[in-house]
């Protein structure tokens, strides 16, 4: 039984690079995953390769009516998820934040996101957990 046996992943991003090396190694650890991307050729190949746990779905991270539409579906297919993996980002700024930027937005998601929301937000780093 793999460490993620009965758990529920979406991976935006996860046609190709470290997205889809993400969704690989939860699929080899037991988890369902839906796997999000913009190109239809990549998405079915995905979903070739990747067996019936992968669920690809064609989603803009850039869109927000394609972020609507994917919640819904999310809810469809997975029901509760168990984990989020916002590998494909979107920022307005049109470039990658400074240091500066990235820490403070990084200190959000470990405590401001966590407060808002009420659901334990774990960032990379443990930012958590301190
Ligand atoms: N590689 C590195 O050394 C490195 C280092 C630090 C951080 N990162 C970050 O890690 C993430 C992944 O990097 P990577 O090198 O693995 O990238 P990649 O190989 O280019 O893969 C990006 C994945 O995201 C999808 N994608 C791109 N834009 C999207 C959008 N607007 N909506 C939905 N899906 C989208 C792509 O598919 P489609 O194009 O078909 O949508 C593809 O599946 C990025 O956020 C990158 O900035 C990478």
């Amino acid at each position: 039984m793999g460490r993620y046996s009965g758990k529920k992943a979406v991976v935006t991003g996860g046609t190709a690079g470290i997205g889809l090396a993400t969704v690989k190694m939860l699929l080899a650890e037991g988890a369902e995953v839906l796997l999000t991307g913009r190109g239809e050729k990549a998405l079915e190949a995905a979903r070739k390769e990747l067996g019936p746990r992968a669920h690809g779905v064609r989603s803009d991270t850039a869109s927000l009516r394609d972020i609507d539409a994917l919640a819904a579906t999310v809810q469809e297919k997975l029901g509760q998820v168990d984990l989020v993996v916002i590998n494909a980002g979107y920022t307005p700024m049109k470039r990658i934040g400074e240091a500066d930027e990235v820490a403070r937005a990084a200190l959000f998601l470990g405590f401001e996101a966590t407060f808002t929301t009420g659901a334990e937000l774990p960032v990379d780093g443990g930012i958590s957990q301190l």
